[in-house]
């Protein structure tokens, strides 16, 4: 994280640079000039990954991630089928090249340790592959739903951004809020191992369960008026999940939205008025949540 820190500052910098601009025209959507941008040259600069390849990366992940929800339609998993295709071709073909020409990326660190356990390479090279998809896969989607909803529910709290303006070392604390209120992921999926009783509910061997996470933290036993968004409870929230699986990228993703809160918060005096214009358009998912749309406008 502290590698990539500076350069995380410098892209949030000039995507609201962007964002002023656009707003000097008339009103803009934050959710394509900043929040789908910023987690995926975060997580493109990292993997070492051309910038160039970043549209039709960010393209396929929005296609890819309907295999996680709930109750996806044929149609669905048939377009996830083709974008998991193609992301298997371009990740296979990355892996290959890091290989014949290493670099100081995770990406070759990953080969050299796998390599250091396994002398089968071809068996490394797939491990490999499939930790590089699911580090990708895991990280813009999220990301960019956490940061839409950070600026959408911030904005339509002015009392709570306006107390924050004058106390922002509690940014830490309005990211979990947002975190816990609406969490871009209110599905997590296990397939029971072993015969269980879970709160009273009986879990076969075998099955599917599905924990919904979004409702968990609204869970009146664990929160005061939890249908309240209010930054100053410090709250613990699952959406991050938890245990072994507990979110590998959840430092990346706290940077990033500290980081833009920060930053947006310096720029509110220039940006006088600032409010959602319009209602956020939502993608009609519950496992990954997606904000397609927030237009934002100033007086
Ligand atoms: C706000 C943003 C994010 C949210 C809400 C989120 C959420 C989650 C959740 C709920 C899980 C657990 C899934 C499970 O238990 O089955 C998870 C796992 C994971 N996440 Fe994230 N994530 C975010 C950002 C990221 C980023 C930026 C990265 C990559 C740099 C990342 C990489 C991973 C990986 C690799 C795992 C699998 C860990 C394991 O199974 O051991 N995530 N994430």
């Amino acid at each position: 994280m502290a590698d990539i820190k500076g350069a995380i500052e410098g892209r949030v910098e000039s995507l609201l640079d962007r964002f002023t601009s656009a707003l000097r025209l008339g009103d803009a959507d934050f959710s394509s000039v900043v929040s789908e941008e910023l987690p995926m040259s975060s997580i493109g600069e990292w993997l070492q990954l051309p910038p160039a390849d970043y549209p039709m990366l960010r393209e396929l992940a929005h296609e890819q991630v309907f295999t996680q929800e709930l109750l996806p339609s044929a149609s669905q998993l048939a377009r996830s089928d083709v974008a998991t295709d193609q992301l298997r071709n371009y990740f296979t073909a990355l892996v290959r090249d890091r290989r014949r020409a290493p670099g100081d990326d995770p990406i070759s660190a990953w080969l050299r340790t796998w390599d250091d356990l396994e002398s089968d390479r071809e068996a490394a090279d797939e491990a490999v592959y499939l930790l590089a998809l699911l580090v990708f896969l895991a990280a813009p989607e999220t990301t960019a739903t956490l940061l839409s909803t950070m600026v959408w529910l911030l904005l339509e709290h002015p009392r709570q951004l306006a107390w924050l303006r004058a106390h922002p070392e509690h940014v830490p604390d309005a990211v979990e809020e947002v975190l816990r209120f609406d969490s871009p992921n209110h599905v997590i999926s296990r397939v029971a191992t072993e015969d269980a009783m879970f709160a009273g509910v009986h879990i076969e061997k075998g099955s599917m369960v599905h924990l919904m996470v979004g409702a968990a933290n609204h869970d009146p036993a664990h929160h005061i008026d939890p249908g309240t968004f209010d930054i100053h409870r410090k709250a613990a929230h699952l959406s991050f999940s938890g245990g072994i699986h507990y979110c590998l990228g959840a430092p990346l993703a706290r940077l990033e939205a500290t980081t833009l809160l920060s930053g947006l918060l310096r720029r509110l005096p220039g940006l006088p008025g600032l409010r959602v214009s319009a209602a956020p358009v939502w993608a009609p998912r519950v496992g990954f949540r997606r904000i397609m749309e927030l237009r934002v406008a100033t007086s």
